[in-house]
């Protein structure tokens, strides 16, 4: 990537606001036409068969509910799509039993989770969106793209837009955090990514905005579980980044698996038929989750197969991805007249839509050069730009002691814990076709870095899991023997991810004991995470003055991580998760309500916990720099604003430190009095910055009118006139205030 020095950013909330305008994409005519003269030839049978897609049975991804013949329901023409195929070779040879072999010859889709890369694995989501960096986010959804789409697929199912505030789901290491504005701005960043200009190119691929929708609220964490959540937070919490994703173009929505105020949202007909395709009047495709609509019977709305496909067809969900309800009973409930056809045409027209918009209909093979693929996997420019993003994920958590970056006086480091030399772990879940060999791990990373003139030495000490203390001892006399011990601590890549719910998060196993063995050795210590979500550092913070959150980087982590222990890079992440201070504060957010009886110390009758804190271990929003930024005043250019105005913001931020730096300046709104409750700090705009040591950047921010609207519960976008405070800083604890007036 074009590495640019200046990174200026500006994210504004009017960017993301449609209110009642409906448009997603302009269709076009000629499409429209293609479309329709394909559907006319059809019958029932056939077009349902486009609604049906099927995985690869050699690389399922969710449990085969039923067993069928994969080529002979292909050749039949009774599948529209596949997922878990890739390789030109592979998807070279479906493509042809459905072009050469279906009466009509319609190619299939080929879609696969490329959620953080295909080969060429970067940062997990989570990690990624702590840059803050739209360019960096999008250019890494493209280099995922290109790659993919040189192995012969077309669609991926992400970005995963689910906002999430509870770190003991598995999941949230596919998001982009807890905050609407930034998850609204991040989903539209990866779709422009992934789908570029041109969907038709061969070298873009179709996104799919997922899990519609909730999913994100499961209760107490735990994966697929039931969620209730009000249609206010609903709207003003949980469907921003899915429109915003909608407004960016995305070409396809995937239905969640949970319940939503008791109806499965692959059921729900308020969520797609009134809201997706109604209000935002969308108009690409909408695929099950696996299995999501034949899991309807055993959530227990429908009896039958023919029941949940009535209900998931009727509810606008287009494509039913390993359920086999569609192909087994949509056409005898067509015939029967239960399901109009009507419905059937209108999800057979999104399917085709997509398919000529990838231009398969011109060239079912676009996608599968054998020489582009060779090209394009795994090439240097792509490593680059991964090493570019990992190493602008990272946050550093703690620095009290100024170890960082670690200089020349260490002449010995200790490497020590189970991922300093684990390269599997730095490629997260959800790693597509990524490869263990491929990695650059954090040992490999150091070594090279520091080449022969100081000595790396390492110590396993003990596994990510279990009890096993047998390897504490070496660990703790290498710790002795070293100038500094740098530990690697955190979770294994399938701790978290689907399925990987949890309800311990300190580190797991015996690794904190181990932590707090080498930190009484008195050799410093630099405790470096690898982890899928937020974990409880309590103890960490407390007794370990350098921490820095590494996450799970990918394939260049080892390089990324050097990068930033040796000052060749200054972090500049910010949290997009809050971390709670132990597990009964989840869910801990940045974005709370006022209550009735806001927290007063030493008052019992006040919001307020007996054992522990209100606010998290680390917010939303913070992150350190070996450089310090000093804001000075902000300054509003009126005190009064009323409808049509835009209020410019101006704030100067000074690097005071020693290293030239990246800073996160976060622009936050509070309305003091609206006819519902509103969140205390919201954050509506914030602009990533590079200032060298000593200089000064006046940065600005505008705000429109619309952006101090707020979302009802019935979907109408409102505002109130009062007073409006606004917080600008770089991390939650240190801001600049002022007010203003709307009228
Ligand atoms: C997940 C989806 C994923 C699908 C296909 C499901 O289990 O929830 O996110 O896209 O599998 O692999």
């Amino acid at each position: 990537m074009g590495k640019k020095r200046w990174i200026a950013q500006c994210f504004m909330l009017s960017a993301f606001v449609v209110g009642n305008m409906s448009c997603v994409f302009a269709a076009d005519a000629r499409i429209e036409e293609r479309v329709d003269s394909v559907l006319r030839l059809m019958t029932l049978t056939e077009k349902i068969g486009q609604m049906n897609q099927l995985s690869n049975k050699e690389d399922l991804t969710g449990q085969q509910l039923e067993y069928f013949d994969t080529e002979t329901l292909i050749r039949a023409g009774q599948v529209g799509s596949m997922l878990n195929v890739a390789g030109v070779e592979k998807v070279r040879r479906y493509q042809e039993m459905a072009v050469n072999d279906t009466r009509l010859h319609i190619p299939l889709v080929f879609g696969l989770d490329v959620v953080h890369g295909f080969r060429t694995i970067s940062p997990i989501p989570l990690a990624e969106s702590c840059s803050w960096n739209m360019d960096l986010i999008e250019h890494s959804a493209r280099v995922a793209a290109v790659e993919a789409a040189a192995a012969g697929l077309q669609w991926t199912f992400a970005p995963m837009v689910d906002i999430a505030r509870d770190p003991r789901w598995g999941r949230v290491m596919e998001g982009a955090g807890e905050d609407p504005f930034l998850g609204a701005a991040i989903a539209a960043a990866r779709v422009k990514g992934f789908q570029g200009d041109d969907l038709s190119a061969e070298n873009t691929i179709a996104a799919c905005a997922k899990h519609f929708v909730g999913y994100g609220a499961v209760e107490g964490g735990r994966d697929y579980n039931t969620v209730d959540i009000s249609t206010q937070r609903l709207r003003e919490l949980y469907l921003p980044p899915f429109e915003a994703a909608a407004r960016a173009g995305v070409a396809t929505f995937m239905n969640a698996f949970n319940e939503l105020m008791g109806i499965p949202a692959t059921g729900s007909t308020f969520l797609v038929r009134d809201i997706l395709k109604g209000e935002w009047n969308y108009d690409g495709m909408v695929v099950s989750d696996w299995g999501s609509v034949a899991e309807m019977i055993v959530h227990g709305v429908a009896c039958d197969k023919s029941e949940a496909a009535r209900l998931a067809v009727t509810a606008g969900c287009d494509m039913d991805m390993e359920g086999y309800c569609y192909v087994s009973a949509l056409e005898d409930l067509v015939r029967k007249g239960v399901v109009p056809e009507s419905l059937i045409d209108d999800a057979v027209r999104r399917v085709l839509r997509l398919k000529f918009r990838l231009g398969l209909f011109d060239d079912p093979y676009r996608y599968c050069d054998t020489e582009r693929e060779k090209r394009e996997t795994l090439s240097a420019d792509k490593r680059d730009a991964v090493r570019s993003v990992a190493r602008e994920s990272i946050v550093l958590l703690e620095n009290r002691e100024g170890i960082l970056p670690l200089n020349k006086r260490y002449k010995s480091i200790g490497l020590i814990g189970p991922l300093a030399d684990n390269p599997d772990d730095m490629l997260g879940s959800w790693c597509a076709w990524g490869d263990g060999r491929d990695v650059v791990d954090i040992r490999q990373g150091i070594e090279q870095a520091v080449g022969k003139s100081v000595a790396i030495r390492y110590a396993k000490g003990c596994e990510v899991e279990g009890d096993d203390r047998s390897g504490f001892s070496e660990a703790i006399q290498l710790a002795r023997e070293c100038d500094v011990v740098v530990m690697c601590l955190g979770e294994n890549r399938f701790m978290s991810g689907e399925g990987a719910s949890r309800t311990r998060l300190t580190l797991p196993g015996v690794q904190r004991e181990l932590l707090q063995k080498v930190k009484e050795t008195g050799t410093p210590v630099v405790l470096l995470l690898t982890n899928g979500r937020p974990l409880v550092l309590d103890w960490e913070k407390e007794n370990i003055g350098t921490i820095v959150e590494c996450w799970q980087l990918g394939v260049e982590a080892g390089n990324a991580i050097a990068d930033v222990l040796f000052g060749k890079y200054n972090p500049s992440g910010k949290l997009v998760m809050s971390f709670p201070h132990n597990e009964g504060q989840i869910p801990v957010y940045y974005n709370c309500k006022s209550t009735g009886r806001p927290y007063i110390p030493n008052e019992r009758y006040v919001t307020h916990y007996q054992d522990c804190p209100n606010e998290p271990l680390y917010s939303f929003g913070y992150g350190l720099s070996y450089t310090r930024f000093e804001y000075g005043d902000v300054a509003l250019d009126k005190d009064i604003l009323a409808e049509g105005d835009t209020l410019h913001v101006s704030v100067p931020v000074t690097n005071v430190g020693d290293y030239d730096g990246e800073e996160v300046v976060q622009l936050y709104i509070r309305d003091l009095c609206s006819r519902i409750t509103r969140p205390e700090k919201e954050l509506r705009g914030f602009k990533k910055i590079a200032l060298k040591r000593g200089e000064t950047q006046v940065v600005e921010f505008e705000v429109s009118f619309s952006d101090l609207e707020y979302v009802l519960a019935d979907g109408s976008r409102v505002w109130d006139p009062g007073t409006f405070e606004l917080f600008v800083g770089g991390n939650p604890d240190v801001v600049k205030k002022a007010s203003f007036e709307l009228k």
